[in-house]
């Protein structure tokens, strides 16, 4: 019997616990070996929950406990994770992980404390799917052209039921955390830090890269309106937050931010809490993943996967994918220099020249526009909804702060990339 102890006994550990019951029979049969579920570390001990095994809110009741064999660090956060999972892989015992916050600050160093100790974290990128298995061994003859995936369950649910059903943010953010999807502090879903996460620990499997959050852009959904919705509404966009990683010559390009995507791109059309992620490999071709990207079960499918494998094999992977280092060296791309096509959202006042106003600053710094919305908002005032040909990030970014200081408008307007 290998036996585990389950720290952080919430949406997720919960799930894990009751799958072990429920489908005892096929991950025996599977792992080769009963894995059971023993004790598990909460905060709040007098919290009622749907578990048998037995609750501490001691962490060092399970570390210290000679007899377990896996520790499955489910509480979220960082640094406390850390020093848990430093722990527990320095008296030897395995770990898994879900936890993406920890490894996209800490990836490099657990690897290093764990050596030869299996340390696993499938559920850590896109909940219920198996993207890291995916990219570490299936595609692992492969260099990586892009990684383009909805990441984030709990945005993909949000702005697929604002888009299709008109629910108010607030009240769509309420019902994610209900169902479980959301991070303990949604800020890590909405403000697009938590997709982050997630696109730093598949560029380190694909490219080797040890960038950290502050190292690349992160845009989140909380500034998404109406306007933009009845904008994508009205020309057959999609409008989803996107994790992109792209190989240039020896750059890399690593960013999360809302994208407007033709209706007609496969990506498109996952909606809800799912995720999708699409990888190209230079052999491969592109290879598309899909499924539930958050919530109790699927996460705990996830879980229980790395468990059976440790089970079978101990160690199986390098856990980053790279026995040594890459000899070309990858460097991260400056971001100014993308090149896409751009919605802008900007309030105006509502009278002659302004529009030749708007035009000039965008045309002198080679932004040429090709659809044009205007909606008046208040009396005297107007909302100008545009999309660019294909222009340069730092002339986008120059152009809307021209705008600004011209005065033609009083608020740095909204950018939404479009990728098509
Ligand atoms: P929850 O908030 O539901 O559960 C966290 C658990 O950890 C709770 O039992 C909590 O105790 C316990 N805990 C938190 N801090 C401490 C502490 N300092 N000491 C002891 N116990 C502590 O989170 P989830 O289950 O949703 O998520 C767990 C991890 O899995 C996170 O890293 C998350 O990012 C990740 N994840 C979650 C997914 C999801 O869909 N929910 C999907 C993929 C990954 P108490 O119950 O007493 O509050
Ligand atoms: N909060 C995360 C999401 C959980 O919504 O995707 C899964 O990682």
């Amino acid at each position: 019997m290998l036996k585990i102890g389950i720290i952080g006994v919430g949406t997720v550990g919960t799930s894990v616990c009751k799958i072990l019951e429920e489908n005892k029979d096929i991950i025996t049969a599977r792992a080769g070996v009963e894995i059971k579920a023993v004790s598990g570390v909460v905060n709040n001990l007098s919290k009622k929950r749907d578990v048998s095994i037995k609750l501490t809110d001691n962490v060092d009741d399970i570390l210290n406990d000679d007899s377990i064999d896996i520790v499955v660090e489910l509480m979220g956060g960082v640094e406390k994770p850390y020093d848990v999972v430093k722990k527990a892989l320095e008296k030897g015992k395995a770990v898994v992980t879900a936890n993406k916050a920890l490894l996209a600050y800490h990836r490099y160093e657990l690897q290093n404390i764990a050596g030869d100790t299996a340390f696993e974290y499938e559920a850590a990128v896109a909940g219920g799917i198996p993207i890291i298995n995916a990219l570490r061994d299936g595609l692992s003859a492969n260099h990586i052209v892009s990684i383009k995936g909805i990441m984030n369950g709990t945005c993909n649910y949000m702005l697929t039921k604002m888009i299709n059903e008109g629910v108010e943010y607030e009240a769509i953010l309420k019902e994610a955390q209900e169902l479980g999807y959301a991070e303990a502090d949604p800020t890590f879903d909405v403000g697009g830090f938590d997709a982050a996460h997630k696109l730093l620990i598949l560029a380190s499997i694909a490219y080797g890269i040890d960038a950290k959050p502050e190292d690349i852009l992160i845009e989140g959904i909380e500034n998404i309106s109406s306007e933009d919705i009845s904008f994508a509404k009205e020309f057959d966009y999609s409008l989803k937050l996107l994790g992109i990683a792209k190989m240039n010559n020896e750059e890399v390009e690593l960013r999360v931010h809302p994208v407007l995507i033709p209706n007609s791109e496969m990506i498109a059309k996952v909606d809800g809490v799912m995720n999708g992620v699409s990888v190209i490999g230079d052999k491969v071709g592109e290879t598309m993943y899909y499924g539930a990207g958050a919530g109790g079960d699927a996460t705990a499918s996830a879980v229980i996967a790395n468990l059976i494998d440790i089970a079978r094999a101990g160690k199986s992977s390098p856990m980053l994918g790279f026995k040594k280092p890459l000899e070309s060296g990858l460097k991260l791309a400056n971001l100014d220099n993308i090149q896409t096509k751009y919605y802008l959202r900007m309030e105006v006042e509502d009278k002659t020249g302004v529009l030749a106003k708007v035009a000039a600053i965008l045309g002198a710094k080679n932004i040429s526009i090709k659809t044009m919305v205007q909606k008046t908002s208040v009396e005297g005032r107007a909302n100008l909804l545009l999309s660019t040909h294909r222009s340069k990030e730092l002339d986008i970014k120059n152009a809307l702060e021209e705008l600004v200081q011209s005065k033609v408008v009083d608020n740095l307007p909204t950018m939404i990339r479009i990728e098509d």
